[in-house]
């Protein structure tokens, strides 16, 4: 595969893998936004998950990955991410949920993630989610041909401080493949001292922006996977499979249903 500053640049035939790749974890999410009710727990979604992934036969992208024991990382309320599935964990009336989830189809991975609603939420938890979506969207609108990469970071970061929410800093984006992590990490915030890296035709990067209301300071749990924010205030992920084409960025992450927007 050809690379730019160590970075996999992917041909028209593996794009159109990644695409089917990230399709068919949109329409895992779209089922998943289907059930999501309170008195449901988050392992019945991992369960579905599986199922889907059983039938379309592809391999869950993050189960066995560093060791990780599911196929959907299910990240309620105050947990930013990775948060475990689980028989105990029965979702409630106004909780936020992310899904995150991955296949591997053909040799090549899918990213994708959203935030839910359970059932009639605040208005402060629609608003995190509302802006955490948009500043995807802005950090996607970025991704061109002629800027730069932290071009993305900074779109991000400035919609995210505008409305006064705390970027995540300990978790970025990525290049994505035939690994589910490549280069280059795509932070949410223009690091110091950061070196350029101009966008090319052909990278694929997963955005994925973690917004909290009261803090960026993070904490693992004992599992040592689950993140929640320090201050256990709320927070909301929306993550994208991206190509960059000549012609601008594509979103790789949709399905019949969901156009790539909450
Ligand atoms: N979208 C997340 C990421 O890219 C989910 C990975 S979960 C893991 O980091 F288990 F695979 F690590
Ligand atoms: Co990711």
């Amino acid at each position: 595969m050809k690379k730019f500053r160590g970075v996999f640049l992917k041909n028209e035939k593996e794009i159109s893998s990644m695409r089917i790749a990230n399709g068919m974890v949109s329409q895992i999410l779209d089922a998943i936004a289907e059930v999501i009710k309170p008195g449901v727990s988050t392992m019945f979604l991992e369960h579905l998950a599986q199922k889907m992934c059983h039938e379309m036969n592809v391999r869950p992208s993050f189960q066995g990955y560093c060791g990780y024991p599911f196929a959907l990382c299910c990240a309620v309320n105050e947990t930013i991410v990775h948060g475990f599935p689980s028989e105990e964990a029965i979702l409630q009336e106004g909780d936020i949920i992310s899904c995150d989830m991955g296949v591997c189809y053909n040799g090549f991975h899918g990213d994708h993630a959203r935030t839910f609603a359970v059932g009639e939420i605040s208005e402060e938890a629609k608003k995190l989610c509302r802006v955490t979506d948009e500043a995807l969207h802005l950090g996607i609108a970025a991704a061109r041909v002629g800027n730069d990469l932290y071009d993305i970071s900074a779109a991000v970061q400035r919609h995210a401080e505008n409305n006064g929410y705390h970027v995540i800093q300990r978790f970025v984006g990525h290049g994505i493949g035939t690994s589910l992590h490549e280069k280059p990490e795509v932070p949410n915030f223009v690091p110091h001292g950061s070196i350029s890296l101009p966008l090319q035709v052909g990278m694929v990067l997963a955005i994925e922006p973690m917004l909290a209301i009261g803090t960026h300071e993070v904490k693992i749990l004992s599992d040592k996977w689950t993140a929640n924010t320090l201050d256990g205030s709320l927070a909301a992920h929306f993550e994208h499979s991206i190509v960059i084409q000549q012609s601008g960025p594509e979103i790789l992450s949709l399905s019949s249903n969901y156009s790539g927007t909450c």
